[in-house]
């Protein structure tokens, strides 16, 4: 939520800090701004829109500096506007911040401010910061970076900073709490930003800022310390992530290109874990936790979206395979409920960012209680991660489109992974029923590629439901999950109101809306619930409503029922959502383009929420 990009060294700036924030632009994208430092002094440009708009607004200006800081935005505190756009003036106009997450006590801060004469031009949390900056500077006659150490002593909230200051001019002083910070390190060049995008084109060297860490760099190079003032060794590491996998690749858009990309991130995430045919799956993060997790009580799942849809599915699959006793919640939910932690509890936070302000919270409380913590994210270095006590990556890749495609089929194989592996250590799967699992998934890459060929076909059946009002989407048992992440999926990126239900509860409501104007899509696929499905679709036809069934190849009896039927491959019942989950993600995805809707940037939504 919110991208920062800073940069200060011997390049152009603003060319530089404005690729960067296109880069970012999935984490927000309601205004743009940028700041810039040079002989004529400190000077800031911003607009509501993209970046494209501010970069429209400043094509004719001459913009020479070789420092500077740029910010995309989501917005919290106010509208998303000219004026509330970052960066953000001090009062005096000697300093300029950017910044990402909430000050949760800016109010209090902002009334000593005005008493003290201090005017404010925006609503936001984040004016009053820098004031409040500026203010300590001016009465303790201090440096900026003790300005910003003292400030943040007093300031309750999440933030990713990085300051500007007219008066040390090659100096740019960042910092954070609960907000992710990337500091890349070039040769006598820094660059700051959200992720490691803007600044792996030009060094992969990067330091993740911790928490309560603030960073200042200047000529004399990279300096670290804690808000208590004491030094902190950078720890220097290098970034695996090709310019390619951040690039759309002749794809009209990242999310067609992610969704497309699957049978690949599928397989690079079972990569040198499964081996079919030596029967063995090897999750080296979780090396010492398989036994452990084998003899858990109880898994909780915390998560958000379409990671919580994830753990759903795990909530399945651990239960039919290991037979442990699974909850899955929103991180939101549980965080503020005082939830019962026992020993023997295992909390499994499932996360692509690794960010998520909520799904971060919630495994705090959960260490805090003295649980074991594990972790399923995409991005390495994450804050998740970093504060988990093991985990697994599911290497899926950047994902850029805001709605998440393949990094939902990560999850679920990694978590496929686990179950299993948990279940053949617990003795809850026998020796068949194993090895048919792991040759079974090692074929799942090559169907999802038979899935995506269709993709011309459930175009055309797109084109029938563009101007559809709402949508309810159906399953049961695994695919339940599925039909939940189906419609999130329809909704997010073409605002049509869409429902995911278990098929059977349709009875007990959604059955009500249906007609004939009621499109009704079926997970109908052949598995222990398909005789099942099949009476419910008879109910939904029996109404007149129009049913997009997804079927299992060579089904004939739903086919004969339905509108429109959508044949993918068979595989074993616990594995289908890695196939079902396909269909919906492009019968959204050509929906939402053929109603004109910016797939990879849908209003509202930002690709990592980091304020609760
Ligand atoms: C946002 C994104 C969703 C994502 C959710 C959880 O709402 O738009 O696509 O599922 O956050 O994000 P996480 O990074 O924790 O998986």
């Amino acid at each position: 939520m919110c991208g920062i990009v800073a940069y200060v060294g011997n390049r152009e700036a603003a060319p530089l800090i404005l690729k960067g924030l296109k880069r970012l632009e999935y984490r927000g994208y309601d205004s743009a701004g940028i700041a810039l430092l040079n002989g004529d002094g400190l000077k800031i440009y911003k607009k509501k829109g993209k970046v494209a708009d501010l970069e429209a607004l400043i094509a004719d200006k001459v913009l020479h500096a070789t420092i500077g800081i740029g910010h995309t935005r989501w917005a919290t505190h106010g509208e998303p506007n000219d004026v509330n756009a970052h960066p953000h003036y001090s009062f005096g106009k000697r300093l300029a911040i950017i910044h990402n997450g909430i000050i949760e006590n800016y109010s209090t801060i902002k009334q000593s401010l005005i008493k003290k004469g201090y005017e404010f031009q925006s609503q936001t949390d984040t004016e009053v910061l820098v004031n409040f900056i500026e203010d300590i500077q001016k009465n303790k006659n201090c440096s900026t970076e003790e300005a910003v150490r003292l400030a943040l002593q007093e300031v309750v909230g999440a933030y990713a900073i990085v300051v500007m200051d007219a008066e040390t001019p090659g100096q740019l002083v960042a910092a954070r709490k609960g907000s992710p910070l990337v500091i890349g390190v070039g040769e006598n060049e820094f660059f700051f930003a959200s992720d490691a995008t803007p600044i792996i084109e030009y060094t992969k060297d990067v330091v993740y800022l911790n928490d309560y860490e603030i960073a200042v760099v200047n000529d004399e190079g990279l300096n670290i310390k804690n808000l208590e003032n004491q030094e902190k060794d950078p720890f220097i590491q290098t970034v695996e992530l090709e310019l390619e996998a951040i690039e759309k690749g002749g794809y009209d858009h990242f999310m067609l290109k992610e969704i497309f990309e699957q049978p690949r991130s599928i397989a690079d995430c079972m990569r040198g874990r499964l081996n079919a045919d030596e029967a063995l799956i090897l999750l080296g993060g979780l090396r010492n936790h398989i036994d452990k997790l084998a003899k858990a009580k109880r898994i909780v799942f915390v998560a958000c979206g379409t990671s919580w849809h994830a753990g759903l599915v795990g909530e399945y699959l651990f239960e039919e395979l290991a037979r442990i006793n699974v909850e899955v919640e929103y991180a939101s939910e549980f965080r503020y409920r005082n939830p019962i932690i026992k020993e023997g509890d295992f909390i499994i936070a499932i996360s692509q960012s690794g960010e998520t302000a909520d799904t971060l919270a919630a495994l705090e409380l959960a260490k805090s209680k003295g649980a074991v913590i594990l972790g399923v994210c995409n991005v390495v270095g994450s804050s998740i991660s970093r504060i988990t006590d093991a985990g697994v990556y599911t290497h899926a890749g950047p994902e850029i489109g805001v709605a998440s495609t393949k990094a939902f089929t990560a999850q679920v194989t990694v978590l496929t992974l686990m179950a299993i592996a948990t279940a053949k250590a617990k003795g809850t799967i026998n020796e068949d029923t194993f090895r048919r699992l792991l040759f079974e998934m090692a074929a799942i890459p090559q169907k999802v590629e038979q899935i995506l060929q269709k993709a011309e076909e459930i175009k055309d059946i797109s084109k029938l439901f563009t101007f559809a009002s709402n949508f309810i989407f159906l399953g049961r048992g695994l695919n339940f999950p599925v039909a939940l992440e189906g419609a999130l999926k329809l909704k997010e990126i073409s605002y049509i109101h869409a429902e995911g239900y278990p098929a059977a509860e349709m009875k007990h409501g959604p059955i009500a809306l249906i007609d004939e104007d009621m499109p009704v899509v079926f997970i109908a696929t052949k598995d222990s619930s398909y005789e099942k499905v099949v009476s419910n679709i008879q109910e939904v036809k029996a109404r007149k409503g129009r049913v997009i069934a997804i079927v299992s190849e060579g089904d004939v009896d739903v086919k004969k029922m339905v509108d429109f039927a959508i044949e993918i491959p068979n595989t074993h019942e616990i594995l289908m959502p890695l196939l079902t989950v396909v269909p919906l993600q492009l019968l959204s995805y050509y929906i939402a383009v053929m109603r004109g809707r910016n797939v990879d940037q849908p209003r509202n939504l930002a690709k990592s929420v980091t304020v609760e």
